[in-house]
C-alpha cells in the first residue's frame, strides 16, 4: 500500500469488529495490528494451541475453538462483528502428510465452522488465509492464479476445499470473500512489537538466525536442483505485508462485493543459499549448516505472479527485498531470544 492508501484506509474501519480468528499467531498478530491502526475493533478468537496470550496486544482475546460453531456465534452476535479474518489453521506439511486427520478436522471442519458461525450470525465479509501449497508442483513459474490447484499433501488439500466451498457459501448466505494465497511469510513487526514463535520452528529465516545464535544446525534439504546455486527457490513476503493485503482486501470486497482468490508474493524468488548468506550478512555471525536429502514432495522454484493483488487489491509490498525481511526478523530473534514469554 502506498502513503496515500493507507492513509485512505487508516479511516476505513470506523469502530467496527473484525473477529480474527488464530490472531494469537504469527500472521494473525500481525492483522490484528494493521486492523486496530486503521481503526477497527478487533476480536481475536484463539485457542492457543499454537499462539501466545502475550501475543494479542491489539484487541480483545476470547479463548474458544473454530470448532465451536455455537461459541463462535454467539461471540460474532455479542461484539456485532462484520467481517471475519480466518487464521486458524495447522501449518505444518510434513505433519499433514503423516496425520492427515488431523489436518481435515481443524482445516476443513474447523474452517466449515467459522462459515456456518457467520452464516448463523448473518456476518457477510470473510477473508481466508489459504496457500501457494495448493498449487502443488508447478508446472510453470511464476504461479499465476489460473494455474492449475493440483495439491500434493493433505494441508494443501485441506485449504483447496475451503477455497471451492466459498462460492457456495457465497450464492447461498450472500457473504463476500476473498482466498489469499500466502507464498513464504516471513519477517516481524518493523516496530519489534510481535513476531514469529512456532514451535516447532520450521520456517527458514528463523531456522538460520537460530543457528547463528548458537542453537541447532540449520539443514538444507538439497543442494542438487535445478536451480543457480542448486538449492530451491521460494518467494519470501514480509508479514506486515501480509497483514496490509488482509486489508487491502477486506476493504476491496466491502466496497466492491467482488469475490475472489489472489497470490501474495513479492514475484522474486531467493535460493536458501541467498537466505543463508542474508543471515550471516545482517546478524555479522555465521550459519552453520548442514547438507541434508531433498524432501518429498519440495518442487525446485516456487514463486508468485503477485500482479493481481497489486492490481485489483491496489496492494503494494513495502517490505519486498530479502534484507529488510531478514533485518526485521533479526530485530525480533535478538530481542526476544526465547520468543514470547508465556510458554
Ligand atoms: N506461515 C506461513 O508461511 C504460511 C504460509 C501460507 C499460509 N499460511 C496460513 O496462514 C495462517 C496463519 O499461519 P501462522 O504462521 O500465523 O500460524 P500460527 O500457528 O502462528 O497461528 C495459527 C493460530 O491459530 C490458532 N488455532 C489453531 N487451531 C485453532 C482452533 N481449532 N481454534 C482456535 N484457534 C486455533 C493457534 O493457536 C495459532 O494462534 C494459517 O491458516 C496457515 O495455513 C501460513
Amino acid at each position: 500500500m502506498d502513503a496515500s492508501s493507507l492513509e485512505r484506509r487508516s479511516r476505513g474501519g470506523a469502530g467496527r469488529a473484525v473477529l480474527v480468528t488464530g490472531g494469537a499467531g504469527y500472521i494473525g498478530s500481525h492483522a490484528a495490528k494493521a486492523l486496530k491502526r486503521a481503526g477497527y475493533r478487533v476480536i481475536v478468537y484463539d485457542n492457543l494451541v499454537a499462539g501466545h496470550r502475550t501475543a494479542v496486544k491489539f484487541g480483545d482475546l476470547v479463548e474458544g475453538d473454530i470448532l465451536d460453531t455455537d461459541g463462535l456465534t454467539e461471540v460474532l452476535h455479542r461484539h456485532q462483528v462484520f467481517a471475519v479474518m480466518h487464521f486458524a489453521a495447522f501449518l505444518d506439511v510434513g505433519e499433514s502428510v503423516r496425520d492427515p486427520s488431523k489436518y481435515y478436522r481443524n482445516n476443513v471442519a474447523g474452517a466449515a465452522s467459522v462459515l456456518s458461525a457467520m452464516a448463523a450470525a448473518a456476518v457477510k465479509h470473510f477473508v481466508f488465509s489459504s496457500t501457494c501449497a495448493t498449487y502443488g508442483e508447478p508446472i510453470e513459474t511464476p504461479i499465476a492464479e489460473t494455474h492449475p490447484q493440483q495439491p500434493i499433501n493433505s494441508y494443501g488439500e485441506s485449504k483447496l476445499a475451503i477455497e471451492r466451498a466459498l462460492p457456495h457459501f457465497e450464492r447461498a448466505h450472500d457473504m463476500s470473500w476473498v482466498a489469499l494465497r500466502y507464498f513464504n511469510a516471513a519477517g516481524a513487526d518493523p516496530d519489534g512489537e510481535i513476531g514469529e514463535d512456532h514451535a516447532p520452528e520450521i520456517h527458514v529465516i528463523p531456522r538460520a538466525i537460530e543457528a547463528a545464535t548458537g542453537g541447532r544446525r540449520l539443514e538444507v534439504f538439497g543442494d542438487d536442483y535445478p536451480t543457480p546455486d542448486g538449492t530451491c527457490l521460494r518467494d519470501y513476503v514480509h508479514v506486515s505485508d501480509l497483514a496490509d493485503a488482509h486489508l487491502c482486501a477486506l476493504e476491496t470486497i466491502v466496497e466492491t462485493g467482488k469475490s475472489g482468490a489472489y497470490n501474495l508474493g513479492t514475484g522474486r524468488p531467493h535460493s536458501v543459499r541467498e537466505v543463508i548468506d542474508t543471515v550471516e550478512r545482517v546478524t555479522g555471525r555465521a550459519v552453520p549448516w548442514a547438507l541434508g536429502p531433498r524432501r518429498p514432495g519440495d518442487p525446485a522454484v516456487l514463486y508468485a505472479a503477485p500482479h493481481k493483488a497489486q492490481a485489483e487489491l491496489h496492494w503494494t509490498p513495502r517490505h519486498a527485498d530479502l534484507d529488510s525481511i531478514v533485518r526485521t526478523a533479526w530485530n525480533w530473534h535478538r530481542t526476544h531470544p526465547n520468543g514470547y514469554e508465556d510458554k
